[in-house]
């Protein structure tokens, strides 16, 4: 029986890993199948055991799953306990190993295949929900001088930069504090965009010289940020598409043992929108 993956969450039916992974296979030579797989919202554990009856290998978690697949887990890689959250599983024997490779994804996509440089750089992350959480370890290790995370409930901001902080140098502001602040960096982690007509709080920073806007979401829901990070004077923007296939791919290199190139993958999806 053919090896099956498959990315679960909901909703699910917008999901661009099945031709990530698909492609992936195919540029590997490792046969495997990648689907979709709808958990009702109080089921994730059930769909999932269920999966793995039926030849699952391993998962790929999405929202609003990835916390309580860090329960399902009865391993974890570093990475993911750091980050509290699971976004792969993989089933090693009867149980499942939990890695999370968010934040990996994304600052591979920042610093290989964008060349964008972190250490010693005023970087921002605004938001403090579960996508926030798989990056800040990842994007510390790149020795930033200062990462300052702000959210609309600054206290989720500060409980996460208490965690974080024997990692490097994350300090929590408020929206307000934040104004007049000058960044290298802004990384748009909220689950809403910035628009000025959505009811978002803004916060006025502004970008430097060369400063970059990224988005962890891709396609239109991450154009009202791309948008307002133009507007603070950022001199590139992009959004989460290339972070998705690095993700993908230290998720199949978790899985596989084998990881896939993905300079041709994001240069054809990149062309084909
Ligand atoms: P995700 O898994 O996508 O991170 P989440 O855990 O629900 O989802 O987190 C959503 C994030 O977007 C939070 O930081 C949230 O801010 P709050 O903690 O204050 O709720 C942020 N967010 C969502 N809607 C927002 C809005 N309209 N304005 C500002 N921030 C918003």
């Amino acid at each position: 029986m053919i090896d099956r993956y498959a990315v679960v969450g909901n909703p699910v039916a917008h999901s661009r890993s099945p031709e990530i992974h698909a492609a992936f296979a195919r540029a590997t030579g490792e046969e495997l199948s990648y689907e979709r797989l709808l958990a009702p919202l109080d089921a994730f554990a059930t769909t999932v055991e269920a999966f793995a009856r039926s030849g699952g290998k391993g998962v790929n978690v999405t929202v609003p799953f990835k916390v309580e697949a860090l329960g399902l887990a009865r391993d974890l890689t570093e990475r993911a306990r750091l980050a509290g959250a699971v976004n792969t599983l993989r089933r090693d024997g009867d149980f499942w190993c939990g890695d999370n490779t968010d934040g990996a994804g994304l600052v591979r996509d920042l610093c290989v295949n964008r060349g964008v440089v972190l250490t010693d750089r005023e970087v921002l992350v605004l938001g403090a929900g579960g996508a926030v959480r798989g990056i800040l370890g990842p994007l510390l290790a790149t020795s930033p001088r200062t990462l300052v995370i702000a959210n609309r409930s600054a206290v989720k901001a500060q409980a996460l930069a208490v965690q974080f902080v024997s990692h490097g140098p994350i300090v929590a502001l408020s929206i307000d504090q934040l104004a007049g602040r000058r960044f290298d960096v802004v990384i748009n982690g909220t689950s809403a965009g910035l628009d000025p007509a959505d009811d978002v709080a803004r916060p006025m920073v502004d970008l430097a010289a060369g400063g970059l806007g990224c988005d962890l979401v891709y396609g239109e829901s991450s154009y009202a940020f791309q948008r307002w990070a133009k507007a603070r004077g950022a001199a590139r923007v992009h959004d989460g598409l290339g972070m998705l296939i690095e993700q993908a791919a230290e998720s199949f290199l978790f899985w596989r043992g084998v990881r896939p190139e993905t300079g041709p993958l994001l240069a054809s999806l990149s062309a084909s929108r």
